[in-house]
């Protein structure tokens, strides 16, 4: 997959831009505060169906203007595509090759990125839903209706933490309570079967990297957590998880009342990542963590290439400078031949190597260089 060209109008900063890109390595150089990451959160915003800062689509509108739109061109194994968001503050408009699509579904899936930028490197000690946005974004690029899903499941923990908090006011609590655990256990056992199915590919492809990057010397492994795992056992089956969870949340009324929110559902589950057998998050040294975390974006990577049989666009938002050199040269090396968008605030970062096409950034205005 390589991204040809994108054109944004009144986002963030920029008010406007037509950047091309190169199917090799691209950087986005420019001093703090002058749109590049900006220029990486649109880019995501296809891959997504959201915004990575966690915003809503209507903050992207430039301070000051009512409207703002943001094209990516792209060529897959089988064309050239052209997706467009057009948001006002009444509606958005999302478009894919001229037709408009009304689900978030059908938009999703399409354009495929692997994000890395300077927080993912603490992804194993940062709290689990770090870790559970990692394989959201992941999944849902492979399969689009695991978003659709995740999207419905957030607002059904919205609505049961709710009912929870305010019990006293439903006159038919009990039952609403059952409704909305069934419900919850439901997707919550397509959601974890879902991740823990991946999480296993993942950890195969993270030891690979790992034992590559080591030389053998770290052995990964991985325990998948979630409130439905009977005796420690991660079972992926959908049904036999939903049947999990049911059990957990009706079993668990009065815990889930006294605490006022939703205890047993897959917005609980983590991973539980073991370097040398024992807990990474505990033990493992800020470069061990940075390792794995390497590990595990290139390893997103791969699954995405074998199970599209496209590689994804890799947005590197100044990571490189994070790293040292022994892994900012194992990062670069392991996707030299795939098209990578990197911001930086530093030049020299990428003194040495050839064939870059560089673009600099400027209070919003992008110059090709
Ligand atoms: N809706 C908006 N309208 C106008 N400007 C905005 C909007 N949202 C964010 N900005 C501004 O965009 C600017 C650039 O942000 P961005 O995160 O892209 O910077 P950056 O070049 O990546 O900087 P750094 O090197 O510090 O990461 C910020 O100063 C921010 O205030
Ligand atoms: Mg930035």
């Amino acid at each position: 997959m390589v991204l040809k060209r994108t054109v944004f109008k009144d986002f963030r900063n920029i008010q406007n831009a037509d950047i091309s890109f190169s199917d090799g390595m691209n950087i986005i150089c420019g001093r703090n505060a002058q749109g590049k990451t900006n220029v990486l959160e649109g880019i995501y915003v296809f891959a997504c169906g959201k915004s990575f800062r966690k915003t809503k689509f209507k903050d992207m509108v430039r301070f000051g203007s009512d409207s703002c739109s943001m094209r990516v061109v792209f060529t897959d194994s089988n064309r050239e595509n052209d997706m467009k968001i057009n948001i006002s503050e009444s509606k958005r408009e999302t478009v894919l090759n001229n037709i408009k699509i009304t689900k978030l579904a059908d938009f999703v899936g399409h354009f495929r990125a692997v994000l890395f930028f300077p927080e993912h490197l603490s992804i194993v000690k940062s709290e689990p839903s770090v870790r559970r946005t990692f394989l959201d974004n992941a999944i849902s690029q492979i399969k689009p209706q695991y978003m659709v899903a995740i999207n419905e499941y957030a607002k059904l923990v919205t609505e049961k933490n709710s009912l929870l908090k305010n019990c006293e006011q439903y006159f038919d609590f009990e039952n609403m309570f059952s409704v909305l655990s069934e419900r919850m256990a439901k997707y919550s056992g397509y959601i974890t079967s879902e991740r823990i199915k991946y999480t296993k590919l993942l950890f195969d492809k993270v030891s690979n990297f790992m034992t590559d990057m080591t030389n053998g010397k770290e052995q990964i492994s991985h325990l998948f957590v979630s409130n439905a795992s009977k005796d420690g056992d991660a079972n992926e089956d959908a049904s036999l998880l939903e049947k999990y969870y049911y059990e957990e949340m009706m079993n668990g009324k009065s815990r889930e009342l006294s605490a006022g929110t939703s205890i047993y559902g897959s917005h609980r589950d983590d991973i539980d990542i073991m370097l040398g057998g024992v807990s990474a998050r505990l033990f493992a040294s800020q470069g061990q963590q940075r390792s794995i975390a390497l590990a595990m974006k290139l390893a997103e990577g791969s699954i995405c290439v074998e199970q599209t049989g496209d590689s994804p666009v890799f947005l590197l938002d100044d990571v490189l400078s994070e790293l040292d050199r022994e892994r900012k040269d194992y990062i670069l090396s392991k996707i030299e031949d795939r098209q990578v968008i990197i911001t930086s605030c530093d030049e020299s970062d990428f003194s040495g190597i050839d064939n870059v096409n560089k673009m600099y950034c400027s209070n919003g205005i992008y110059t090709q260089g």
